[in-house]
């Protein structure tokens, strides 16, 4: 098990831990759910050096940061489940993932779906076109959900 997925896993375990009623540590929520979509990051900005040209992976460590992708992907909407009105850490989630949840949701299945299909594509050896499409729809994910359900940044 690759490093990532352990961490993604420990920090899971943890939130459970803190969910018991009353004691909810929202900090530690926050912490977790940012904690998922830096992995997401991770691995994409690794996928996406790698189809620049600037990066030179392995297959095999390519299909891992896909597989990465989804993994993380597919344990998104259990860390982003839980609204954490008390927590004093730095969030860029607005209020709207809780209110307008089935939309969010949906959001984050799509990208599962999505980096699903990915580690498809690597598997069967696709070539840079191919591998850039299916990183491009995986990449219209993130950007369509940000702009809806993060501040923006000032500028
Ligand atoms: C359906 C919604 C949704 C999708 C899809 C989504 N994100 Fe996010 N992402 C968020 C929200 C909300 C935050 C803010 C988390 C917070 O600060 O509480 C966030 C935060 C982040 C952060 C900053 C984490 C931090 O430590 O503050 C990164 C990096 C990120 N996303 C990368 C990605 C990438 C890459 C993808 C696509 C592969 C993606 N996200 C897809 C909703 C989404």
């Amino acid at each position: 098990m690759s490093h990532i997925h352990y961490k993604a896993l420990l920090l899971a375990a943890t939130l459970t831990l803190a969910a018991t009623p009353a004691l909810a540590g929202d900090n530690a929520v926050v912490k977790h759910r940012k904690s998922v979509m830096t992995g997401i990051g991770a691995a994409m900005g690794a996928t996406v050096c790698q189809l620049k040209g600037q990066c030179n992976m392995k297959p095999k460590v390519l299909l891992r940061q896909a597989k990465t992708l989804a993994f993380l992907s597919s344990i998104s909407a259990d860390s982003f489940r839980q609204a954490t009105p008390n927590a004093t850490m730095k969030t860029t989630s607005t209020d709207n993932v809780w209110s307008d949840w089935a939309e969010f949701d949906k959001g984050l299945n799509t990208m599962t779906k999505r980096a699903r299909n990915l580690v498809k594509v690597v598997k069967a050896g696709a070539d840079k076109a191919a591998l850039g499409k299916a990183v491009g729809k995986l990449g219209k994910t993130c950007k369509g959900c940000h702009d809806n359900f993060r501040k923006k940044k000032k500028k």
